[in-house]
């Protein structure tokens, strides 16, 4: 030390390494875990996500049910159980607990869970905020088990308890837990607005949700059909970062550059890495990809940004459908006219591609309602997963607001009973944080959600339109059909003729001018929902 000033030595006594849960412990809001109304819909969110991603991955409908109850002011009892293909024994504490862990993260293909972090913050927090272990009971149909899963803190590795047999008749999964630090609100944030906009981007599950008051909340399947499922792809060469190639490099079992690229790119076929060795010539691609290093990467990703590709494949994307989603809404949102846009595949950042689905829904139960009236809403979703928070940075609001309604019949869009429905598919949905609640503005993906939505505006347009007019026709013949009587009891007393047959001529007349047929069609038309193909 000089004099008391410690020098490198002394400083570097302290030095440490922590593991994730370590740094998850301390940075619990980068999960999602900041605000308690936040906290306890994000733990209902990892659950349900997985038990999606679980059944719909076994090719399984999934049935869904969740718990709420207060256990005392600020801390939950929270149970998500779901008929999905469960975990085998010898998997869960690492799926459940460990963080950055499981079968999805390593794979290039969509899925609501991506990282291998949401379960295992699920039981971090419970643990920072009540000490406590999760309760699981698993059954994969040949046998099933239940325990207690926590975390190794220091180490990251799963702690087991209570292991215990169960018959086999249990299948799929139950996880429940206490969490401190939450708190339950009905509000657009909290868990039952959740639990009704994961229903609406799936209309082939069911899901029930108890909350800590008792109230049930049951949304039954809305179709038939399990969505396409995902085609596992790989990425295309115009999509990926310097960063992605040096990972994927040094995990390839692959002993040659060369042969890696052709085998873990898409469109990159031989002859296309013979080209790209004419361009990136300082790459030596007969070395093994292990030993790829960044100005290697750079030089390959620049070359793939130079070179002509066959668009990516686009079967990788799942989405909901165009009547899937119609029917959704109109069994959750209930509005007197629906309007529906699945937009083709496009691609971002030159080679990532992705869909979006636009539903609008007017009149009848649309819209927000609030003490000052019923006000426009916007209900976000990415792979079919809602998204509650952040929505003032997300690409998502960010198109709806550059839409002019005026143009499309809405005065003032805040005011109206309008409920703007968006979803974005894509294998790797650009998220702007962490904690995955809005999607970044990339300006492909705004202006093909300013494409859908206006689509669907002008649908929305067509049908409002035509029932004004209408509406405008009915009230004309009806203030007229008044007089009618009236004046067929004059007209017969100055021409003496019968007064039955001039009221019938009458009513014929006012009739062929002001054709109420549709008009009357009309009127019975707000029972129903339609979907308006006229452009
Ligand atoms: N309900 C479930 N049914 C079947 N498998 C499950 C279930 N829940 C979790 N798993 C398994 O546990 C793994 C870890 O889940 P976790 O939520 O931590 O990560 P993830 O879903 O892969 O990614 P993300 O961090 O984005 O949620 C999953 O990849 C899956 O293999
Ligand atoms: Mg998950």
């Amino acid at each position: 030390m000089a004099g008391d000033k410690p020098d490198a030595e002394e400083i570097f006594k302290e030095f440490k390494e922590q593991s994730i849960t370590q740094f998850f412990r301390k940075n619990s809001q980068m999960l999602g875990y900041s605000g308690k109304v936040r906290s306890l819909t994000t733990i209902v969110h990892e659950y349900v996500t997985n038990s999606l991603d679980g059944c719909e991955e076994a090719g399984i409908f999934p049935e869904i049910t969740v718990e709420v109850k207060e256990l005392s002011e600020n801390k939950h009892h929270v149970k998500v159980t779901d008929n999905g293909p469960g975990i085998p024994q010898k998997l869960v504490g690492k799926a459940l607990a460990s963080i950055l862990s499981g079968t999805k993260f390593h794979r290039y293909v969509q899925q609501r869970g991506q990282q291998g972090i949401g379960a295992g913050g699920c039981t971090l927090f419970s643990a920072i905020t009540t000490g406590k272990p999760i309760a699981v009971k698993s059954g994969t149909g040949k046998s099933a088990f239940e325990c207690n899963v926590a975390v190794d803190i220091k180490t990251n590795k799963p702690l087991i308890t209570e292991m215990k047999d169960l018959p086999a008749d249990f299948k799929g999964l139950s996880v429940q837990g206490e969490f401190g630090d939450t708190k339950y609100e009905r509000s657009d944030h909290g868990v039952q607005e959740y639990i009704k906009r994961t229903a609406l981007s799936n209309p082939h599950i069911t899901i029930k949700l108890t909350e800590p008051d008792g109230k049930e909340n049951i949304f039954l399947k809305s179709v038939n059909e399990m969505p396409k499922r995902p085609k596992q792809t790989k990425p295309h060469p115009l999509g990926i970062s310097t960063r992605d190639l040096l990972d994927f490099a040094h995990t390839t079992d692959k002993n040659k550059i060369s042969s890696f690229l052709s085998e873990s790119f898409s469109r990159v076929s031989p002859s296309k890495v013979a080209e790209l060795k004419e361009i990136a010539k300082e790459v030596d691609f007969d070395k093994s990809p292990k030993s790829l290093l960044w100005p290697e990467a750079e030089k390959i990703v620049e070359g793939f940004r130079g070179m002509k590709w066959m668009a990516p494949e686009t079967d990788s994307l799942s989405t909901i459908g165009a009547q899937q989603m119609e029917s959704a809404m109109l069994n959750i949102i209930n509005p007197q006219f629906i309007s529906v846009t699945e937009r083709k595949p496009k691609i971002f950042k030159g080679g990532i591609p992705f869909a979006v689905e636009i539903g609008i829904a007017y009149g009848g139960d649309a819209g927000k309602v609030t003490e000052e009236g019923t006000k426009g809403n916007i209900m976000r979703s990415a792979n079919k997963v809602p998204l509650l928070f952040d929505g003032s940075v997300c690409a998502i609001t960010e198109a709806v607001n550059q839409i002019q309604w005026k143009r499309y019949g809405i005065k003032n869009f805040d005011e109206e009973p309008i409920s703007v429905f968006v979803n974005i598919s894509s294998v790797y949905i650009p998220y702007n944080g962490i904690g995955k609640q809005a999607v970044s503005q990339e300006p492909e993906i705004i202006e093909e959600l300013k494409l859908g939505l206006m689509e669907s505006a002008r649908k929305m347009q067509i049908h409002i339109n035509k029932q004004r007019s209408m509406h405008t026709m009915e009230s004309r013949y009806r203030t007229i059909i008044r007089y009618v009587s009236q004046l067929a009891t004059n007209l017969s007393e100055i021409t003496g003729e019968d007064k039955s047959a001039i009221e019938k001529r009458l009513r014929e007349i006012v009739e062929s001018k002001y054709d109420i047929s549709d008009a009357k069609e009309t009127s019975e038309e707000k029972e129903e929902f339609e979907t308006d193909e006229e452009e």
